[in-house]
């Protein structure tokens, strides 16, 4: 009985195929992982920030309007983050102490950027590539019924801001696709505009 079956050119043929089969599962796994790994990165993305700043004590337990520091949200296309002199507006007053009455470790932070008079160098969570047009005011119109938290989640309850959607093309166009609502506008046959230059002009 012999134990080869086939010619041994067949057989190193064999193991050739396996060899390059193997490495491309390793190869394809690695390239597969790293994209994923990629998409996760921009879709959970929480940076740590220079200053301790929590929305879920601000806008939580306090119930400070979302729109009372992201002033611009309603009028134009940014949002916009308050400066040390919004936050000063109540924090020459709120000096909050801890259990062993040192300031907390953010109040102390904010009042030595109050005193350099220099800007908190705040990471940015969001952001969306020069070539993409977006605007707040237009999505928060009465009208369009949508929420902050519709696009951010609800920031409310988060400690550090963490993007909840990837912001890129496929989740506003599946807003966008979506069958016309009853707030939207006249002759629109879906909820938004999906033409390319809405986005890209
Ligand atoms: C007391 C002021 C204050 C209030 C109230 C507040 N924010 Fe903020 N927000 C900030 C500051 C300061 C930052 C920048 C630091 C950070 O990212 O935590 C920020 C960051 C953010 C970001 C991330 C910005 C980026 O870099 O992309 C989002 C989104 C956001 N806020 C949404 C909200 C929403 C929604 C509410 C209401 C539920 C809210 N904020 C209430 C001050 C405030
Ligand atoms: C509308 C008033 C108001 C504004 C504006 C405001 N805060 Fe506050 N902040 C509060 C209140 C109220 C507390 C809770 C104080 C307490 O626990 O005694 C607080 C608490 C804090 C704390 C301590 C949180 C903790 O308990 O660890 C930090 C840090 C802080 N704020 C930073 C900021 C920064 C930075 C800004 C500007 C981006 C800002 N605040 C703007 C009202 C405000
Ligand atoms: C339709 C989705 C959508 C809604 C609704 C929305 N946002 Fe945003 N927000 C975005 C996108 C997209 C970006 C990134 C914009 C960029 O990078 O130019 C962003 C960025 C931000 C930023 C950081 C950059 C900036 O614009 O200043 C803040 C702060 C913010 N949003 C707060 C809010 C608050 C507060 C509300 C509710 C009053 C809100 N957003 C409602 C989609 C939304
Ligand atoms: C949750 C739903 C939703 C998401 C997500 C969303 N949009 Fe919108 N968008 C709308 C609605 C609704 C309108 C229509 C507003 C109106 O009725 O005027 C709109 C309108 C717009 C307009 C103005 C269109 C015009 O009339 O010219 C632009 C620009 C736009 N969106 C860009 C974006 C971009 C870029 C993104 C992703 C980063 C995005 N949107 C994500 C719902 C959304
Ligand atoms: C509702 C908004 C919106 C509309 C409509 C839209 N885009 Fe985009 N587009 C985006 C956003 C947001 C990105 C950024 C994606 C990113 O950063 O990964 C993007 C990215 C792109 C890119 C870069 C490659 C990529 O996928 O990142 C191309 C090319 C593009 N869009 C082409 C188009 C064309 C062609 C149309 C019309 C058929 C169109 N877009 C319509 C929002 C839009």
């Amino acid at each position: 009985m012999s134990s080869t079956i086939f010619t041994r050119a067949f057989d190193r043929r064999v193991r050739t195929l396996l060899t390059v089969l193997g490495i491309s599962v390793v190869v394809g796994g690695a390239f597969g992982t790293h994209t994923l790994w990629q998409a996760n990165m921009e879709q959970g993305y929480s940076p740590a920030q220079p200053l301790a700043f929590n929305h879920a004590i601000m806008a939580g337990t306090h119930k400070i309007e979302c729109t009372y520091c992201h002033t611009q949200a309603l009028k134009g296309p940014h949002a916009g983050i308050p400066t040390v002199a919004d936050c000063m507006k109540c924090h020459k007053e709120i000096q909050t102490k801890d259990g062993e009455g040192h300031l907390k470790e953010g109040l102390a932070q904010l009042n030595e950027y109050w005193r350099a008079k220099t800007p908190i160098p705040w990471v940015k969570v969001h952001d969306l590539a020069d070539f993409v047009y977006f605007d707040h005011s237009r999505h928060l119109q009465p009208h369009t019924g949508l929420q902050c938290a519709d696009c951010h989640g609800d920031v409310a309850k988060m400690d550090r801001v963490t993007r909840v959607n990837s912001l890129k093309m496929g989740w506003c166009l599946d807003c966008h696709m979506q069958a016309p609502q009853k707030n939207t506008p006249e002759g629109w046959t879906t909820r938004a505009p999906i033409h390319c230059t809405t986005c890209h002009r």
